[in-house]
């Protein structure tokens, strides 16, 4: 809430004055709202939304309750900070909260809400959750795809090893880590890399990445069209103009890749399409001959537009989270390097079959996303029906948010719940109501559907990054911890350390 929050502050209490006549949100039927704390007329809450959100909504749960009713201009909004609230939402209301809030990020965003992330619950999403299965995350092609995740680490391991000589040398990670997720992203989709060796193309894949991340910042909680429509048509703050030129970017390089591919399977016959056919975009653009009306064009850039968009930064982010916790946490990284060395050895890298024998690896990442939740605010639902939640009247259209953050950090339910002690997991089954405690990726009908893919990528690159390699941080300090800003959570400094090989990458 920057500048532009006060020329709407400015503007709103002008329109106020003109209208005179307000008109009182939720108080006409409702006798049992969820707790409130004090709000000013109009804008509601929206003044006590600060960046880090995550940490100004945690402080607000603190002070009034887990269970929070906000105002937001003109939209209600419920904040929960709690797991069995949670939980009761994502199981017996799970249908009810099963949709998406209409704002404007998912109509110029999201091709007028036709992508599986923001579409509301129904017909068109069921469908597009469905294929998205079917070509993403079903065990089968989870499996078929594993060659590609080794691939892209493995090119990892060979460009670490060539920018750290055989003494210790300091090398840059983030970037390393976007390329490598944004790499295993577009070789499940369309079959190519925009990073490594004898690429022409990351000048573009950089473009795109900054217009993701400008995308994903911009439709922040911060717009205001989304919470005075009465005002939307001034699109004061220009957000909207550029989600528009944004999207026309993004909607090129999609438009791109599609025809790009049709060409090239058009050309393509017989037993060279046979081998290509493991693609999605092949199988998308298969069905699109079969079921041309749903299949459209955008339909699949939608799909490959969310792989991207969801699927490239969160995993990046819980690596680098992961890599800067490790180093501050020498004992730590030690003993992911034990049960590596002991289970897998120092003769061969580490294998994707070999994930399952890792635990303590495992429960170094349930770690770092309890701690540094990349999406700490989920993604916004929305109650499609009047509902009552914990005895609580809950109407229609309510907003809701599931504070991750709060609730992965709250003393009643972790013992030293700042600390990182990947230990707390061993024996830990997350199974029944402790699931809902470490909420990183959702829960419920609209739960994250590639939990799966990102648990395999997040913990080959990091166990194989410290098979091969010695880490050290780059000084005595330890690495700063602090978080970015943003509706997801960045580390607020690019992450660099000094690594050495060690004899398995030298030989
Ligand atoms: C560490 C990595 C990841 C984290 C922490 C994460 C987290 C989340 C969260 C919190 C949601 C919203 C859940 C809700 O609404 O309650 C979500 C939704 C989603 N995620 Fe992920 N995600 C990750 C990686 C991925 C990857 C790799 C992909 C795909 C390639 C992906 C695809 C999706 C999709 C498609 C949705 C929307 C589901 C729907 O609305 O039906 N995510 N994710
Ligand atoms: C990495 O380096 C090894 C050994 O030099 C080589 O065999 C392998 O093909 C390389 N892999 C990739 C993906 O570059
Ligand atoms: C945490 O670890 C357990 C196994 O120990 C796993 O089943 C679960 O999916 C993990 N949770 C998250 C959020 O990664």
């Amino acid at each position: 809430m920057e500048e532009p929050f006060w020329y709407g502050l400015a503007l709103i209490i002008f329109t106020l004055l003109l209208k005179l006549s307000t008109t009182k949100l939720g108080q006409k039927h409702k006798k049992n709202l969820p707790p409130s704390p004090p709000s000013l007329p109009m804008i509601g809450h929206l003044h006590l939304v600060k960046q880090p959100i995550h940490r100004t909504l945690q402080a607000l749960a603190e002070k009034f309750g887990k269970v929070l009713l906000l105002r937001w201009g003109s939209r209600r909004v419920l904040l929960v900070s709690s797991p069995s609230v949670a939980e009761e939402l994502f199981t017996k209301h799970d249908i009810i909260f099963a949709s998406r809030p209409r704002l404007l990020v998912g109509k110029h965003f999201a091709y007028d809400f036709t992508t599986v992330t923001l579409a509301p619950y129904g017909d068109l999403w069921r469908n597009l959750r469905r294929v998205m299965t079917l070509e993403v995350f079903s065990s089968a092609r989870l499996a078929q795809f594993s060659s590609i995740r080794q691939g892209e680490v493995r090119l990892l391991l060979n460009q670490t090893v060539k920018s750290c000589a055989k003494s210790m040398t300091k090398v840059e990670l983030k970037s390393k880590f976007t390329e490598l997720s944004f790499n295993v992203m577009t070789m499940m989709a369309v079959g190519k890399r925009y990073y490594g060796e004898n690429v022409l193309d990351a000048e573009e894949a950089k473009n795109i990445q900054k217009v993701i991340r400008d995308g994903v910042d911009i439709s922040g909680a911060t717009n205001f069209g989304d919470f005075f429509p009465f005002l939307q048509w001034m699109d004061m703050t220009g957000i909207e103009k550029k989600m528009v030129s944004l999207m026309a970017k993004m909607d090129n390089f999609l438009q791109g890749l599609v025809d790009e591919r049709r060409e090239i399977l058009s050309a393509t016959c017989g037993s060279n399409r046979k081998e290509v056919k493991k693609l999605m975009i092949d199988n998308l653009l298969a069905l699109q001959e079969k079921e041309p009306q749903f299949y459209t064009d955008q339909i699949i850039k939608g799909i490959i537009m969310v792989m991207l968009v969801a699927g490239t930064d969160t995993s990046s982010a819980t690596l680098e989270w992961a890599m800067a916790l490790l180093l501050n946490h020498p004992e730590a990284m030690e003993k992911v390097r034990a049960e590596i060395d002991t289970k897998v050895g120092q003769e061969r890298l580490l294998e994707e079959q070999d994930l399952p024998k890792l635990t303590y690896l495992q429960n170094v990442i349930n770690e770092t996303l309890r701690l540094y939740p990349p999406t700490p605010l989920l993604v916004p639902h929305e109650a499609s029906e009047d509902c009552v939640v914990r005895g609580f009247d809950v109407p229609r259209h309510t907003m809701l948010f599931i504070n991750a953050w709060a609730i992965h950090r709250d003393p009643e339910l972790w013992e030293d719940p700042t600390k990182f002690k990947p230990e707390r997991f061993e024996g830990w089954s997350g199974e029944g109501s402790e699931g809902y405690k470490l909420i990183a990726f959702g829960a419920g009908r609209r739960g994250c559907p590639g939990a799966g893919l990102a648990s395999r990528l997040v913990r080959l690159a990091l166990g194989s990054l410290v098979q091969s390699f010695e880490w050290e941080r780059i000084g005595e300090e330890n690495v700063d911890m602090s978080e970015g800003l943003g509706l997801t959570m960045p580390r607020a400094k690019p992450l660099e350390a000094m690594c050495k090989p060690r004899p398995l990458m030298l030989a």
